[in-house]
């Protein structure tokens, strides 16, 4: 299915100006509207809602400007792009602030208006198609609960589609917030055992001297309080799955018991020498490093090896940022649906801050702020607005480092602009460890759009990938 065109609008007191960029976004795939003057300009924007707007700075009655301002209180979702011929970094900068995407100078560059339009084409339609997941396609690439349409997470999924009907033992490791909960109940629904229960424990809320009976259960009498019989965890869990959340917090004596039940398949209830059969699959999480956990004496080596024959291991957000998008459509309409409020998704802007966010609390954070945004927001849009307010710490701009900051510019530059661009580009490959990927998307781009652009700042040779880097600069 091939998305509709995209509709431009270019506003230009000079005529040769509408017809040359007319050419070319025709040619990029656009439906065009022109336009001679800026009133007339901002009423097509009302009634037409084009997707984007390219705007010349000075116009005889209304400056570019001022239009720009027109697109942001109008419609959030308008890209827009100044062209102008008296390039100034301050009107680059102004126009920045209110959310022009880009700028051209005058005379125009033919080869940068056509690698502009290709790439704002690009940007629309991967909008609309995150925009059009709904209901069941939506459904079809969700995976009991899971979104996630990169190669990471759809690698991950196959796994759990592999490793379901034959593990009965299987470690989930990843940081905190990024999905282990739904991975163990996906392999039980995926598994033998769909059917049977699923009995959760979370490790890190058990009272240390409560375990042992909280899992393996008591008899009458076995010690001070314990008035009456009890069924532990693994009995209940019998032919279904124990999930042991946080076993990292698992007491040494209780992790020694364990391992036992693990291999003989049998529990004694604390104070019964009775040996119990059951027959119970065992999934295990923690956000630990297990290994070194192992290494201090914390953990029981010969447990660790039990578990971790088969490990399903979470990708944080960080490493997996081409979700972003699917991710937060997902929130918006569930929140929206809670709240019952019509919220229909983000501004291109808030979009691209999104994706540059500094994601220490991965899918959970995510989830939060969009929750929290959507109860802010007033109209059907989450902006950068609303963002500032509920991720400040995601959006902490990092340090100028020194030795990574962009080079002065030099007095002879003829192009501020050029300046100005380049040294956006340079910190967002910065705070990108200078992963090329990573940076176009936190600029909005496609990767060969920015590629194209370091080609013409001359920024390929001097930037390469540092492996070593942080995917983000932090604050220290
Ligand atoms: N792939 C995903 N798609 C949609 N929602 C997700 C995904 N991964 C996680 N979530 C959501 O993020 C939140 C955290 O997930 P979950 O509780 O599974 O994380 P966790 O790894 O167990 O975290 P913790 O270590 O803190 O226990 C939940 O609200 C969950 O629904
Ligand atoms: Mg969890």
């Amino acid at each position: 299915m091939t998305n509709p065109r995209p509709l431009l609008l270019i506003v230009d007191d000079e005529q040769g100006i509408l017809d040359v960029v007319s050419r070319f976004a025709e040619r990029a795939g656009f439906d065009v509207l022109t336009c001679a003057g800026g009133r007339a300009a901002i009423a097509l924007i009302q009634t037409r809602r084009p997707d984007l707007v390219m705007v010349d700075l000075r116009m005889p009655e209304i400056g570019g400007l001022d239009i720009l301002r027109a697109i942001r209180d109008v419609d959030a979702h308008c890209q827009a792009v100044l062209m102008t011929g008296y390039a100034s970094v301050d009107t680059a900068v102004e126009a920045v602030k209110l959310g022009a995407m880009d700028y051209l100078s005058k005379p125009l560059d033919f080869g940068r208006l056509d690698q502009l339009l290709a790439g704002v084409r690009e940007e629309i339609d991967r909008r609309r198609s995150v925009l059009s997941m709904e209901g069941d396609l939506a459904k079809r690439l969700e995976f009991h609960g899971m979104i996630g349409r990169g190669p990471r997470m759809q690698d991950l999924f196959g796994m759990i589609r592999r490793l379901a009907p034959h593990v009965r033992l299987a470690l989930v490791t990843g940081e905190t917030g990024t999905g282990k909960e739904l991975v163990a109940r996906a392999l039980h629904q995926t598994g033998p055992r769909r059917e049977r229960r699923f009995v959760t424990v979370n490790c890190s809320a058990v009272v240390e001297t409560l375990f042992e009976s909280e899992l393996f259960g008591h008899v009458r009498g076995a010690f001070t309080g314990a008035t009456d019989h009890k069924t532990g965890l693994f009995e209940l869990a019998d032919e279904g799955t124990l999930f042991l959340d946080e076993i990292g917090e698992l007491p040494p004596s209780v992790q020694a018991k364990l391992l036992r039940v693990l291999e003989c398949g049998e529990v004694h209830r604390v104070g019964s020498l009775e040996a119990r059969k059951v027959n119970v699959h065992v999934i295990a999480a923690t956000n630990r490093d297990l290994k070194a956990e192992v290494a201090a004496g914390r953990f029981r080596s010969d447990l660790y090896y039990r578990l971790n024959i088969v490990e399903v291991k979470l990708p944080t957000l960080r490493d997996r940022r081409e979700d972003i998008p699917y991710l937060t459509a997902a929130f918006v309409r569930e929140t929206s649906e809670r709240l019952q409020k019509p919220v229909l998704g983000l501004t291109p802007g808030a979009e691209r801050l999104l994706a540059a966010g500094q994601w220490e609390g991965n899918v959970r954070e995510l989830r939060n702020v969009i929750e929290r945004a959507c109860i802010l927001v007033d109209g059907d849009s989450i902006s950068e607005r609303e963002l500032a307010v509920t991720m400040p710490d995601v959006l902490a701009a990092p340090p100028a480092r020194p030795g990574h900051t962009a080079a002065a510019p030099a007095a002879e530059d003829k192009d501020l602009l050029v300046t100005v661009e380049r040294e956006h580009i340079q910190r967002a490959l910065v705070r990108a460890g200078g992963n090329k990927k990573a940076a176009a998307k936190m600029l909005g781009l496609s990767r060969r759009a920015l590629y194209r652009r370091l080609e013409r700042l001359d920024l390929s040779a001097t930037i390469t990938r540092r492996r070593d880097a942080p995917l983000m600069a932090h604050a220290s």
